[in-house]
């Protein structure tokens, strides 16, 4: 574990928010009587009727309810845009780089409130109304942030997916959020190559029990598509029919906003979702001083608006700021591997937030490409959505920000709305590989496995003991798993599924999923998933699917395949079964090694032994442990001399 330590520039204690002193006391303040923190903070966004009650939360076993400013009435596309118009009507509210260099276009929040108001009255036409759950599956295009604003505006709950997702992926979350409507675009454009959603969706629709009422397809690249009559309509044309006028609706505090679905342990993704204004809160609180944020700043968050870092920090908390934000549609290696550099120069970006994947990726091109940019625009970074390596991290700082930009590493989840553990960038000093301190109103512990609270230096469980604003409220249509997963393991707390360590500084240091969640790439994926994928084909028998380390992705994915009696394991089959991972569940899925195995190691009432599956792909297989419990030992013997994983 790296130690070095970076003290806080002196410019930055002088012009951030807060300096440490002052950090320090607002945090004590919020712990001490959240009611008067998060009273006061709510009023950063603009009611239409105050709140009288700021907290009303129980994470009673059986009972859990978290609401936040319930008696207040607001509405999201409002904060994000109307109420900008006053002073910030030619300030641009979004600058789009598209995935060609030549093509980038800006927003202003006069533009951007037109856009919305269009977008709106075109959904409210094919018969959206509050509470109707609409899908989105389109590209990094600014019609995501209209139609995302669009729904915010009407009270619509937007179920946004990754347009890397397969057409079954998508068809399960249209079924399972029941959305009538979805919005997608011709095609997506990514490093040059198209992406064929709008072909997914007619896909997607075929596996739609009852069909997709309508599809809102916007023109992207103008590529070929096949149009349904009745079923599907270009959004251009749509525009021209309707009223540039649309009032935002008045939305009740705990009205749902979004559902974004995720991968847990277990079954299928769960759909997360977060309500109105305290979501709203959280994510322009997080915003302003996390990244230190100013009048003026240029902002930049490379995330795709299919995961929460893009709806909390693309859109949400940068807009509520009045922010300019940057959307990027394409990749960073296109066309040239220097590409994130010379659009921080293009636009002159302040603040630039990626993922340590992308680091480490673009680290192994090594300095020039970076350092044949100027940066000189450049004050802070960030991090986000796995653990940072202190070898990616130093690099990030020292090659990327030249030594000068702190880089703040933000711990939080699609659970968590918002950034709950993480440097300010004018109050923390910085330790590699650390996520560092709580944010205001975080109340983190860590605990054993029987729950109890460990002080002081320790390792174990990551809790959160209180909850925030900007917490998620239930999973959609199933409440009791939403307790089950979140709030039975640790009775009264909310559980991460995080391992952590906090060391005598009191910093927090991720050391990754203690579930059977692996990250790959900074995307989550329950191996469970990509199990039921695996066993779907038709020459596999059992699969059993764990994360080991991976330079670039961080964990890379490992399934062990038990194949069908009378099929026998050759190059072919494994390219297939790839394949046939990629059409089910999307790219990001796809199994990095696969390892053909006679027999998986299960105690002797069946259940699989993860752990030893884990030893022998990370390769530790000296460290198996006691397998004498297995209802056939000699099993390990053969995983472990036919271990893909060799180094
Ligand atoms: O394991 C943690 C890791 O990503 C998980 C959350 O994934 P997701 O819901 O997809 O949200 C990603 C973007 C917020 C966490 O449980 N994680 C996220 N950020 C960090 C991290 N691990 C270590 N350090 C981080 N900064």
């Amino acid at each position: 574990m790296s130690e070095t330590i970076y003290d806080v520039p002196a410019a930055w204690a002088e012009k951030a928010w807060v300096t440490d002193a002052q950090y320090k006391e607002m945090y004590a303040a919020s712990i001490k009587d959240p009611d008067t923190f998060w009273g006061e903070h709510g009023r950063r966004i603009d009611w239409f009727k105050p709140y009288a009650k700021v907290r009303n939360v129980s994470y009673k076993p059986g009972e859990v309810s978290i609401k936040w400013y319930e008696d207040g009435t607001t509405n999201v596309a409002y904060n994000c845009v109307d109420r900008h118009l006053a002073t910030r009507a030619n300030q641009t509210a979004i600058i789009w780089e598209g995935d060609d260099p030549a093509e980038s276009r800006t927003i202003t929040y006069g533009q951007l409130h037109a856009e919305v108001c269009k977008f709106a009255n075109v959904l409210k036409a094919h018969g959206v109304r509050k509470g109707d759950r609409v899908t989105i599956y389109l590209p990094m295009i600014p019609e995501a942030a209209y139609a995302m604003l669009a729904c915010a505006r009407i009270g619509a709950i937007h179920s946004v997916v990754f347009g890397g997702f397969s057409p079954d992926s998508l068809s399960n979350r249209i079924e399972d959020a029941d959305s009538r409507v979805v919005i997608t675009a011709d095609e997506g454009l990514r490093g040059g190559r198209a992406v064929p959603l709008k072909k997914n969706v007619d896909a997607a629709d075929d596996k739609v029990k009852g069909g997709i009422g309508a599809v809102i397809v916007v023109r992207r690249t103008g590529g070929h598509v096949t149009m349904k009559p009745g079923r599907d309509f270009w959004y251009h044309e749509e525009a021209e029919k309707v009223s540039g006028h649309c009032p935002p609706a008045e939305m009740q505090a705990e009205d749902p906003l979004f559902i974004l679905y995720t991968s847990g342990s277990t079954g299928k993704p769960k759909g997360v979702l977060h309500s109105t204004a305290g979501y709203l809160v959280y994510a322009a609180i997080t915003h302003q001083y996390v990244f230190d944020y100013h009048d003026g700043d240029i902002y930049w968050c490379t995330a795709d608006v299919g995961w929460v870092t893009g709806h909390s920090y693309i859109l949400y908390g940068p807009l509520a700021n009045g922010a300019t934000t940057l959307m990027f549609e394409g990749i960073p290696t296109y066309p040239t591997i220097s590409r994130f550099w010379e659009v921080i120069d293009k636009h002159k970006v302040n603040t630039f937030y990626t993922a340590p994947t992308a680091i480490r990726s673009l680290m192994g091109a090594g300095e020039e490409p970076v350092k044949k940019t100027s940066r000189a625009s450049l004050r802070l970074l960030g991090s986000v959505g796995e653990p940072i390596n202190p070898e990616a991290w130093e690099w990030y700082h020292r090659v990327v920000g030249e030594g000068r930009c702190p880089v703040v590493d933000t711990w939080w989840q699609t659970e968590t709305g918002g950034i709950l553990i993480t440097p300010l960038p004018g109050a923390t000093r910085l330790k590699p590989g650390s996520a560092t301190r709580p944010f205001f109103g975080i109340r983190p512990e860590i605990v054993d496995t029987e729950g109890k609270v460990l002080e002081g230096a320790c390792e174990g469980n990551l809790v959160i003991a209180d909850s925030w604003p900007g917490q998620m409220r239930t999973v959609y249509g199933d409440h009791k798993r939403f307790e089950e997963t979140y709030f039975a393991t640790y009775p009264n707390k909310y559980f991460t599924g995080d391992g952590c360590r906090r060391d005598a500084d009191g910093y927090y240091w991720i050391t990754g999923r203690v579930d059977d969640v692996i990250n790959v790439s900074g995307h989550r994926m329950g191996t469970a998933e990509v199990e039921s994928a695996l066993v779907a084909h038709p020459a596999v028998s059992e699969a059993a699917v764990v994360g080991y380390p991976h330079d670039i992705k961080g964990q890379g994915i490992y399934a062990y395949v038990t194949l069908m009696t009378g099929e026998s394991p050759s190059e072919d089959l494994r390219k297939e079964l790839v394949a046939h991972v990629r059409r089910e569940i999307g790219p990001i899925a796809s199994p990095d090694l696969i390892q053909f195995s006679p027999g998986l190691p299960k105690t002797r009432s069946g259940k699989i032994m993860r752990r030893i599956l884990r030893k022998i792909a990370e390769d530790e297989h000296g460290a198996l442990g006691d397998t004498s419990t297995l209802a056939d030992p000699a099993v390990v013997d053969d995983l472990v001399a036919n271990r893909q994983n060799r180094r």
